[in-house]
């Protein structure tokens, strides 16, 4: 069982019919899915995802941007990837209304917390998708926020217009390069005040920079919450990545294995009886996080900070590999 058929089992999967798609800005789509039997889908909290089987034993997360309440519909936006390697590009050129998918039930590894605090959400391109869930359900709560929505164009833009009618409102910024994002970025941080709790959604130089700033105006870790938009490293089965075999030992369970090239951790755990829970799949949610007890990990992940990962001490098996011959997990 590859990691992705592994997912899927793991998961209670939902077959669901694309009720409708249309595009909402320069290539981006907003697919509306609903249960293919019309049944209510199963209750999320905004910044969560779904996973979804896609051509080629593909699967993709996509972070859902209705509201929750909404329980005979999920929708995402998926931008089209010039790079893609199938996932935004099948659903862009080959999903269409009336088609049918195979998705996991939503996963948050993104939540909002209980806060009385009004929080600051930062979005660069289409990392708007979670934190639009989120204005609109701190909106319906009728507690304040304030979100920074960081694209290329207004015609870039996804979901401005329904942000801009938001009692909190956004704060657009248009073209910027990265040396006035990151002016941005300061001077929004500035004004919200260390400490205000920050959730932050878009691609790793986004992140980086946010974070950075939000570092060196004293912000605490625990207040600063972010997920990439995709994970920062190639997965294991991209092109010459992931090429070496390394022996595998899964030392309270007393089970090994040779991990194939192109094979992930938890894919060959799994053909030795050995089930990591797994949940984004694509090394962002830290939901598989495993501890190394020898080996030295090769990291491909983006959950570890740079201290977590020169520390060697854990791993996330569903893209993270082994830099040498034998690795042992405490699993
Ligand atoms: S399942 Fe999300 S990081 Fe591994």
């Amino acid at each position: 069982m590859n990691a992705v058929a592994d997912a899927f089992a793991a998961t209670a999967a939902l077959r669901l019919r694309v009720a409708a798609v249309r595009e909402i800005a320069a290539d981006v789509r907003l697919f509306e899915l609903r249960a293919a039997d019309g049944a209510a889908l199963p209750p999320w909290t905004p910044g969560a995802h779904i996973r979804m089987q896609l051509e080629g034993g593909l699967a993709r997360s996509y972070s859902l941007c209705n509201t929750p309440s909404q329980r005979d519909s999920y929708f995402i936006a998926v931008k089209r990837d010039a790079a893609s390697r199938g996932g935004s590009a099948w659903l862009h050129a080959q999903v269409s209304e009336g088609a049918s998918i195979l998705a996991t039930a939503p996963v948050n590894a993104f939540p909002l917390h209980d806060d009385e605090r009004a929080p600051l959400l930062l979005a660069a391109g289409i990392g708007i998708t979670p934190l639009y869930a989120m204005a609109a359900e701190l909106a319906q709560r009728g507690r304040r926020h304030r979100l920074h929505y960081f694209a290329r164009s207004l015609g870039h833009a996804a979901f401005f217009h329904e942000l801009a009618a938001l009692p909190s409102g956004v704060s657009l910024h248009l073209g910027l390069d990265a040396a006035e994002t990151e002016a941005a970025l300061t001077a929004a941080l500035a004004t919200a005040g260390a400490h205000t709790p920050l959730y932050l959604c878009g691609p790793a130089p986004f992140i980086d920079a946010a974070r950075r700033c939000a570092r060196q105006g004293g912000w605490r870790d625990g207040d600063v919450h972010f997920e990439l938009f995709a994970a920062a490293a190639p997965a294991p089965s991209c092109e010459g990545e992931g090429q070496g075999t390394f022996e595998l030992v899964l030392q309270r369970s007393g089970a090994r294995c040779v991990v194939q090239p192109g094979q992930s951790i938890v894919a060959a755990a799994a053909q030795v009886g050995v089930h990591i829970a797994t949940s984004c799949g694509e090394g962002f949610c830290g939901s598989c996080e495993s501890a190394v007890l020898e080996g030295i990990p090769e990291h491909r992940d983006s959950v570890l900070s740079a201290a977590e990962r020169a520390a060697g001490r854990s791993l996330m098996p569903c893209v993270s590999r082994c830099a040498g011959a034998r690795l042992v997990l405490d699993l």
